[in-house]
């Protein structure tokens, strides 16, 4: 089978034939239909994500396609059944072997692509600001990194929870995009200051003094000059640090306002949570295969091109999500 190996920590994948793999106990193999690109493929490449993988390995951690084989001791998959699934990584490729518990079926309305932007950054969004930041209707929500993948869906997201919405995004172009998805207003963070627009727009909206939940895929001084626009009481979720910059966090100011400070890892939560994670993820799936909320992709990418979908990403071009149709160039 083809799949896009990392031979060494730092170095881009490569295109290669590698030999196909074989369902131990428990698991399935995955005839990938579709992936979706994600920030975190571009760190794990480098080791430098919270989850490590020893070379030679293919990048990819949520897949969509057709059950190829299944293991022993495997129950509810069979070979030709539709399904989307959450595997370590290995989604850069045309077969990928998953554990079964990681797999869950599509229903047929919603296709390959679809689901392969769909589970990551709607899950980490929606659980994010539900369960973990508990939003309330009402509340005022500031998304940053809006026009990005997780972004994108944490604006729609916290309007389904009733939220009023402010998001960031670098450029003019990307701000027009985060309305789009529903935002009720936009900060371009590239030229303006975040603490001075949020409150300059909450005192205008007659709104307490500042924002009740703060979303951060993005980290460094957006995080720093978030802590500095919150209301009493709020709670900033930390989802990432697209900047690259890991913000230290001064208690004194969490003290001071009585906020919280909250960190939200979706793998781990939904390990964590099985039951709630199969009523949120259920209930997702519903309002995708009811088209309630549809994945904003922006471009799709053959497997052959898969580094210039990272490339994008890296080089903050890529708005909504980017995925990869593994069925062409077979
Ligand atoms: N906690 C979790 O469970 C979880 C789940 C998924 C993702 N994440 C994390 O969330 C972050 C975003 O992931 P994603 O897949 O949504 O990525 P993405 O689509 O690339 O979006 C990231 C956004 O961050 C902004 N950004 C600011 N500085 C950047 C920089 N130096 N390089 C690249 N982007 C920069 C970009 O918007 P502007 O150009 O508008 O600034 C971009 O739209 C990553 O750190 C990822 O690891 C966490």
């Amino acid at each position: 089978m083809r799949a896009m190996i990392c031979s060494a920590l730092g170095e881009s994948p490569r295109l290669v034939d590698v030999a196909e793999p074989v369902p131990l106990a428990g698991d399935v193999v995955i005839d990938i239909a579709a992936c979706g690109v994600n920030f975190a493929d571009t760190l794990i490449l480098q080791g430098k994500y919270q989850k490590r993988a020893d070379p030679p390995f293919a990048p990819g951690f949520e897949v969509a396609g057709v059950i190829a084989s299944v293991g022993a001791d495997v129950t509810g998959f069979a070979p030709g059944d539709r399904v989307m699934a959450l595997p370590d990584f290995g989604g850069y490729a045309d077969l990928v072997c998953v554990p079964a518990h990681l797999v869950t079926h599509l229903p047929d309305s919603v296709d390959f692509i679809d689901a392969a932007a769909f589970q990551i950054a709607y899950g980490t969004s929606w659980i994010g600001l539900k369960y973990r930041a508990g939003v309330q209707s009402g509340e005022v929500v500031l998304v940053h990194g809006a026009a990005g993948g997780v972004g994108a869906t944490a604006v729609e997201c916290a309007k389904m929870l009733g939220a009023s919405v402010i998001a960031t995004a670098g450029g003019p172009e990307k701000c027009a995009l985060a309305r789009h998805y529903g935002a009720d207003f936009t900060i371009d963070y590239a030229s303006e200051n975040i603490r001075d627009r949020v409150l300059e727009i909450c005192a205008a909206q007659g709104w307490k003094r500042g924002v009740d939940v703060v979303y951060d895929p993005v980290g460094g001084d957006v995080f720093a000059q978030s802590l500095r626009c919150v209301a009493p009481g709020a709670r900033l979720l930390v989802i990432g640090f697209a900047s690259g910059d890991v913000p230290q966090i001064p208690a004194n100011i969490l003290l001071v306002k009585n906020i919280s400070v909250l960190g939200f890892y979706f793998g781990a939560w939904l390990d964590q949570n099985p039951d709630q994670a199969q009523e949120a993820m259920g209930g997702l799936l519903a309002h995708l295969a009811a088209k309630d909320i549809s994945p904003v992709i922006s471009k799709i990418y053959d497997l052959a091109d898969a580094n210039a979908a990272l490339d994008a990403l890296r080089m903050r071009t890529a708005t909504g999500k980017l995925v990869i149709d593994c069925r062409t160039g077979r």
